[in-house]
């Protein structure tokens, strides 16, 4: 039986940062995980694979759709399935192995296999049982079916995202069920190879949570690239017949009952804790209403010695969310003060083009009752956005009316995902929108749109 200070289930973003940050800190750990290989849900079947999919998929309809205008003629190239999934399977196998390597680096061990947690500081791994003064949960999330539907997910015809990223062969067509993140990435690989795509989501628009504007704008792009989109639609049934598949909904403004067919479903609505198998009923933890561990503001759940982090708790689910709090839990069980804004978490949608986000929207300040200005500008205004064919979108910087402290912003254009950040230091720093008005931006860059939009909530932009 080996003795540890830590030992953390799940080796996903949360529990192997978490890992590597106790070791840093002097912390004797380790990581429980029953996968061949490291890195959960993101690395393995999520966030890594589905962007090599978008990459690949990117690089074609450039092809197809931009190369001529640029002067490079000639067909647009033909795709090879099996070398795409090959392609991402070696981005996947990098990545692990990286995690691996950084195991052995900071002397982390692996316990392979399923872990339980029989009584407060024993960890099961197959028939052996490892002692450790904190246990860490950090065992992520796990599709959610369609709310009502119980619908037989074969990975096949009907699919999550695991199944998406693995079909034999591009389907014809595709329906979405749930235009939320993981149904309009996939759906936009697929609709990229030419399968035609269809979004079915409740919601009067997609992305629920996003910021309105940037919603509708991001809904017409994806339109014209080739989406359909029936929204304010409830399914209610999918079953799989002779090579396909039939979605039955409710079309909520008339209640009328639809059906449509496709080769293969999507069903992404959503994701839910995944706490099977780990023993939580015997120890008496508490859960919340939604089946989310209950955990307090230092990640301590109900039974002492036991700590929960990134999607088995509460907040969203986001590998970048629960790899903060893996450094904060690994800092404070070190003695030190770990702690995660909450309040600065950007979202990213990994489309093209990118959508960026983080703090407040205009909704939100407006149900606050909050007063705060709009400084927007569009990437037109943006010369490097317009020579590499990516002047649509905009940059939208909410800032207070009074202070002028940046209170959120929304992105919608090239490489949103990575411009986002800078945003996310300001906010950290309290800045305000002037602040990053009068921070020098090189030219040409699409950083400078986001410059512009903070000199529109003051004086007014350049180029606009
Ligand atoms: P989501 O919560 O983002 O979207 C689910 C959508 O399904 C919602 O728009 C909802 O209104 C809709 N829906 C629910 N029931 C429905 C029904 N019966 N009929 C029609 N529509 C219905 O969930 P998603 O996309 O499955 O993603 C799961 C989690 O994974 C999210 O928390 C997401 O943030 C995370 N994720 C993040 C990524 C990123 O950061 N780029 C990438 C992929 C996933």
């Amino acid at each position: 039986m080996a003795q540890y200070d830590v030992i953390i289930i799940g080796s996903g973003p949360g529990g192997y940062v978490c890992a590597i940050r106790c070791a840093q800190l002097g912390l004797k750990t380790a990581v429980v995980e029953g996968r061949e290989t490291l890195g959960g849900t993101c690395l393995n079947v999520g966030c890594i694979p589905s962007k090599a999919m978008l990459h690949a998929t990117h690089q074609l309809h450039e092809a197809e759709h931009n190369f001529a205008k640029m002067g490079l003629m000639g067909n647009a190239p033909a795709v090879d399935w099996k070398q795409m999934l090959s392609y991402k399977q070696d981005t996947i196998d990098t990545n692990t192995k990286g995690i691996e390597f950084l195991f052995k680096k900071n002397k982390i061990d692996w316990l392979k296999g399923w872990g339980s947690i029989p009584a407060a500081g024993q960890v099961k791994v197959g028939d052996e049982v490892h002692e450790a003064k904190h246990i860490i949960v950090a065992s992520g999330s796990e599709a959610a079916n369609v709310p009502g539907a119980e619908v037989e997910i074969d990975e096949k015809i009907i699919v999550t995202s695991t199944g998406a990223l693995e079909l034999d062969s591009i389907p014809g067509s595709m329906v979405v069920v749930g235009g939320g993140v993981i149904g309009l990435e996939l759906g936009s690989v697929y609709a990229r190879l030419g399968t035609k795509v269809t979004v079915v989501e409740y919601l009067d628009q997609i992305t629920p949570g996003q910021d309105g504007e940037v919603a509708k704008t991001f809904q017409k792009m994806l339109k014209k690239q080739g989406l359909k989109f029936v929204t304010g639609a409830a399914v209610s049934k999918v079953v799989a017949g002779d090579g396909g598949a039939v979605v039955d909904y409710t079309l909520r403004r008339d209640d009328s009952a639809k059906q449509i067919e496709a080769d293969v479903v999507l069903v992404a609505t959503g994701r839910k804790p995944y706490v099977t198998g780990l023993g939580l009923d015997g120890l008496g933890i508490e859960m919340t209403k939604r089946g989310q561990i209950a955990v307090d503001h230092r990640y301590n759940t109900s039974v002492k010695g036991i700590y929960a982090i990134g999607d088995v708790i509460e907040g969203p689910m986001l590998a970048h969310k629960a790899e903060d709090e893996g450094m904060a839990l690994a800092e404070i069980l070190a003695g030190q003060a770990g702690h995660v804004n909450y309040d600065v978490i950007p979202g990213v949608i990994y489309t093209h083009p990118e959508v960026g986000s983080v703090g407040a929207t205009e909704e939100q300040l407006k149900a606050e009752g909050r007063a705060y200005k709009v400084g927007k500008f569009t990437f037109m205004g943006n010369a490097r956005a317009k020579a590499v064919f990516a002047g649509d979108g905009f940059v939208k910087m909410i800032a207070d009316a009074e202070t002028d402290r940046i209170l959120g912003c929304h992105v919608i254009g090239p490489m949103a995902g990575d411009l986002i950040h800078e945003v996310c230091v300001a906010m950290e720093f309290g800045a305000a929108a002037e602040d990053l008005a009068r921070t020098c931006h090189a030219h040409p860059t699409f950083s400078e749109a986001m410059r512009e939009a903070a000199l529109a909530c003051g004086d007014g932009a350049i180029h606009a």
